[in-house]
């Protein structure tokens, strides 16, 4: 009896041998067709706006493929990548590639974002430009110092009428008081709001647009501040702040998730209050 299951056992084996082979002889297929798919370079085409005031010419895109199998997964890291191993003169601000410094802010695909936050697509192509309706410097690089002297217009620190209530220390503020300030500390300056706003485009010396705004509104809320009235007067104006329509571009262009266009509604009710 336990012969016999043996015989058949063995015969079970003899007869799917040839199947077994044949299994066998496809996983190798599949297995060199995997590794000539590995090897085979996954190339990405960027589009990037190239000027120099060297050659004060009309701006191009100039056309850079990488392969994506040897890059890292984010626009800054393809942007690094162009710039070491093909052309040394792509310029572009960069720092800290973690979302914090906001200096990569650039309009990828048609939307501003900034590159080290923003995952490379998987289209064949990708164009690159820099943040829209700003004066260029060089290729990727903007002047920012409309953006800046705006930001420093609205005297973004602490303003007092009386001393701390212990001199040399810090004023406390209530943990509800301080929840204020939430969705404003945040903001790292980087314009992807104010440059995709149109009415920024528009008017971009006498309208504050909405980073500047919502700066303003994060010290008029501040309860250590004692100029909330002054910092009130000072944006209502049919320029500063009433250029600003609600139409918020600005909201959804924010890579640190704010929402610019909600503070700006904030200030405008404030003006209207009693
Ligand atoms: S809400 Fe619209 S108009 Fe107002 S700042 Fe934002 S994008 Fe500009
Ligand atoms: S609000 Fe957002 S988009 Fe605007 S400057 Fe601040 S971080 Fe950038
Ligand atoms: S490199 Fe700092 S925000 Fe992108």
């Amino acid at each position: 009896m336990a012969t016999g299951l043996i015989r058949r056992a063995i015969s079970r084996v003899q007869s799917s041998a040839p199947a077994a082979r044949l299994l066998v002889a496809r996983a190798h297929a599949s297995d060199s067709q995997a590794q000539q798919v590995e090897s085979k370079p996954n190339l990405k085409s960027f589009q990037i706006y190239r000027w120099t005031p060297d050659n004060p010419g009309k701006p191009e895109l100039k056309e850079y493929k990488i392969d994506l199998k040897e890059c890292g997964p984010m626009v800054l890291d393809a942007l690094i990548k162009i710039k070491n191993e093909i052309d040394p003169t792509l310029t572009f601000r960069r720092s800290c590639r973690e979302g914090i410094c906001g200096s990569c802010a650039m309009n990828i695909d048609g939307c501003n974002g900034l590159a080290c936050l923003t995952k490379i697509s998987s289209d064949s192509e990708s164009t690159i430009t820099p943040l829209p309706h700003m004066f260029v410097i060089k290729d990727l690089v903007v002047d920012m110092t409309n953006f800046y002297n705006q930001y420093k217009s609205i005297e973004p620190w602490l303003k007092r009428k009386t001393p701390a209530p212990t001199p040399g220390k810090e004023i406390p503020q209530s943990k509800s008081d301080r929840a204020k300030l939430d969705g404003m500390y945040e903001c790292i300056l980087c314009a992807c709001c104010s440059t995709s706003c149109p009415s920024y485009w528009w008017n971009p010396e006498s309208y504050l647009g909405p980073a500047a705004l919502l700066h303003a509104n994060r010290w008029i809320m501040d309860s250590r501040d004692e100029f909330t009235q002054e910092r009130l007067d000072a944006v209502n104006d049919e320029f500063k702040l009433y250029r600003c329509h609600t139409i918020l571009n600005c909201s959804r262009a924010c890579p640190k998730g704010l929402n610019p266009g909600k503070h700006i509604q904030n200030i405008k009710k404030l003006e209207m209050a009693p």
